[in-house]
């Protein structure tokens, strides 16, 4: 089986406030694009990258990009993560029938992590997601007035998991999850915020393997400070 992965790095940050879009953020002097590309590399699975910025930004990325040990396609995104992943999916090289999704936000995913998703396809999955006990309360709540809003419920938390990236598919199974969606004509605001998201609506079997903490993703502004300590951990 031959693994690509789709890189998803065309959004622009905006809960982060930087004057670059988020990915091409730098942390430890390189933006987070890259490093999320190098760590997808690190254990030898991934044989190919389809990598997807803002229209705007192909050639930097071409540039910042060279000399990463594998082929690396660069392509434009879309207004949504669900159209920039579908715009990756359509530039795959053809012999790739596993494929990783990953956020370009998820700078350090370890190199077991990935292998572990990997393996899940590999063993048969079609759709395999890491993922991260919830350790706060979870509460639901109501329609609020302004100044606060009333709690309906204190959801269980024990069955609950925080999903992460890279997730894993069986290319054939993705692709038609995302052509389907596609006709639906999605925003950014009833998208689906994952791909498994995608699958689980067509009935498809969504497998979860443990995840790390060291695959957190870059939201806000402390988040690029921890993801910082990161760089400098692994420098
Ligand atoms: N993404 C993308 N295309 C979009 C929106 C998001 O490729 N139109 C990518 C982002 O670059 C990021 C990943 O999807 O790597 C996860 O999205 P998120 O963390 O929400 O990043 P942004 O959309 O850039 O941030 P924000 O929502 O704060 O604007
Ligand atoms: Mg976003």
């Amino acid at each position: 089986m031959t693994v690509a992965a789709v890189l998803v790095a065309a959004g622009s940050g905006s809960r982060l406030g930087h004057e670059l879009p988020k990915a091409f953020v730098p942390v430890g002097g390189e933006p987070l694009v890259v490093h999320a590309a190098r760590s997808l590399l690190a254990g030898g699975d991934v044989a190919a990258l389809v990598v997807v910025v803002p229209a705007d930004r192909i050639e930097d990325a071409r540039g910042l990009l060279a000399g990463l040990p594998c082929p690396v396609a660069v392509v434009a995104g879309g207004t949504a993560r669900q159209a920039s992943v579908a715009a990756g999916l359509a530039a795959l090289p053809d012999e790739a029938d596993v494929v990783l999704v990953h956020d370009a936000a998820r700078p350090f995913p370890p190199a077991d992590l990935v292998a572990r998703v990997v393996g899940a396809v590999r063993a048969g999955h079609p759709a395999v997601v890491p993922a991260l006990p919830v350790t706060d309360t979870v509460k639901r709540v109501g329609p609020g007035d302004g100044t606060g809003e009333p709690v309906v419920a204190t959801v269980p938390r024990g069955a609950l998991r925080a999903v992460q990236t890279p997730q894993g598919f069986a290319r054939d199974v993705l692709v038609a999850a995302h052509a389907a969606a596609a006709a639906r004509a999605h925003d950014e605001g009833t998208a689906a915020s994952d791909d498994a998201g995608l699958l689980e609506e067509r009935g498809v079997p969504v497998w979860v393997v443990a995840g790390d903490e060291r695959a957190a993703k870059v939201t806000t502004a402390s988040d690029l400070w921890l993801a910082a300590r990161r760089a400098e951990e692994l420098s």
